[in-house]
């Protein structure tokens, strides 16, 4: 019997268990991009482990060999036409080969290729390309992406399949690149090989859909959340028994409430109690014996090892929006409660993002990156009030007092 469970990123778990939603309107655009019908892209939204990657890569395995899918993951100092060229190479290597033509198409097109270059201006990612004026290199990028586009199109028509394009990590996408690939995708849905489109990242990659032109506010939007206690339940016992094995109550109920419904632990811990079972059933004692190891490291990875890096000042702000519980909170209210002005932490909320330990789903919001980081911060907020966290809240409500009682002129 193989452990069907599989906590790793991007690894698809044996059942995709509470994204009906999402998997319906992924068929559907496959029996549109079948059909030559244009298909709506879609974008999956959430925080980290919740099951994203998963998605795209059901994409790309259910057109099957009716496909050519390109899967795209961005990488914050390298533009799309960079780590498209990447995969065209790998595609053009890989072991089941194009129709030879189509492949003579890509490899025509590579060739004739303006030089890309590999590196965002300034290294700033979407925010530099932003605001940087038109340089010869942007150019450069815009016109090598959109032939790679052409011929990935061409080399699609010749093998007779649609053409799939899955982006991940979209947030680091610069919003140029976005454009030029998007206004592709637009266009392609007039012809007669419409290109099924679909995108993965964390929140805060609604910023960057609002810089994009209009129409992309059509495409389909999806939140992914934590999976019902229900789903949790189905997600743990459904893949044992498809193994022919089984799962006591309890031991099921505890692994569940062990999770909390968030699919990367919900992979972790039923994959321990798997590997410890002996026998048919995995039994409570099994969740007993690998439960606290599996805690341990998991707090270790997600928690206690990012939230090392943070001063003092960015801790205090983490532990307040901590104490305001799960989800995204309103900026202004972390701030009123750190006795400060929004604007006053503003730099700290910064280093907040950049360290990777919250992002901003909206301009005004903000959340944890990782599920369950508020949770853990309230569970050990006294070990990370140390003195020096004190410290740095005293003196921002210091300040704040000071402020309040100074003089009027
Ligand atoms: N619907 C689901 N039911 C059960 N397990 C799932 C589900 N979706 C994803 N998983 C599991 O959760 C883990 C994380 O999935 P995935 O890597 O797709 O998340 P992600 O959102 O892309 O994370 P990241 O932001 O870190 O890239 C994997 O082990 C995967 O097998
Ligand atoms: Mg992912």
């Amino acid at each position: 019997m193989n452990n069907p469970f599989n906590p790793a990123p991007g690894a698809p778990p044996a059942r995709i268990i509470g994204r009906e939603a999402e998997l319906a309107a992924l068929r559907e655009s496959v029996r549109r991009a079948k059909l030559r019908q244009a298909p709506t892209p879609a974008v999956f939204l959430g925080q980290r482990g919740m099951g994203k990657t998963v998605l795209l890569g059901f994409l790309r395995e259910f057109g099957n060999r009716e496909t050519l899918s390109v899967a795209i993951e961005i990488l914050p100092d390298r533009t799309i036409a960079a780590r498209l060229r990447d995969k065209i190479d790998a595609l053009l290597a890989s072991v089941e080969p194009l129709p030879a033509r189509a492949g003579h198409v890509l490899k025509r097109a590579l060739k004739a290729l303006p030089k890309v270059s590999y590196e965002l201006p300034h290294q700033g990612g979407a925010i530099a390309l932003g605001a940087a004026s038109d340089s010869e290199e942007q150019r450069h990028d815009h016109d090598s992406l959109i032939a790679m586009l052409t011929a990935l199109q061409d080399a699609s028509r010749i093998a007779k399949r649609y053409l799939t394009i899955t982006i991940d990590e979209v947030q680091d996408a610069d919003v140029r690149s976005m454009q030029t690939l998007a206004s592709f995708v637009h266009e392609s849905a007039q012809s007669d090989r419409p290109i099924l489109l679909a995108a993965a990242g964390l929140s805060e990659t609604r910023d960057l859909i609002d810089k994009l032109r209009t129409y992309v506010q059509r495409w389909d939007m999806f939140d992914l959340r934590l999976l019902t206690l229900p789903e949790t339940v189905e997600a743990i016992r459904e893949p044992i028994i498809d193994e022919g094995a089984s799962i006591d109550e309890d031991a099921l109920y505890a692994l569940a409430a062990e999770s909390g419904g968030y699919p990367f632990f919900v992979q972790a811990y039923a994959s321990a109690a798997w590997t410890a079972h002996a026998g048919k059933a995995i039994t409570l004692a099994d969740v007993e014996r690998t439960l606290p190891d599996v805690r341990r490291r998991n707090e270790m990875s997600f928690y206690i090892r990012p939230l090392a890096r943070l001063t003092s000042r960015e801790m205090a702000l983490a532990l307040i929006l901590a104490e305001l519980g799960p989800g995204a909170h309103s900026f202004g209210d972390v701030a009123r409660a750190l006795g400060r002005d929004a604007r006053d932490v503003s730099s700290t909320r910064g280093s907040l993002i950049k360290k990777e330990i919250i992002s901003s789903p909206v301009p005004g919001l903000v959340e944890f990156r990782i599920p369950f980081t508020d949770r853990f911060l309230r569970e050990h907020a006294d070990e990370y009030r140390s003195a020096d966290v004190q410290a740095s809240i005293e003196d921002i409500s210091r300040q704040r007092n000071d402020q309040k009682h100074a003089p009027k002129r």
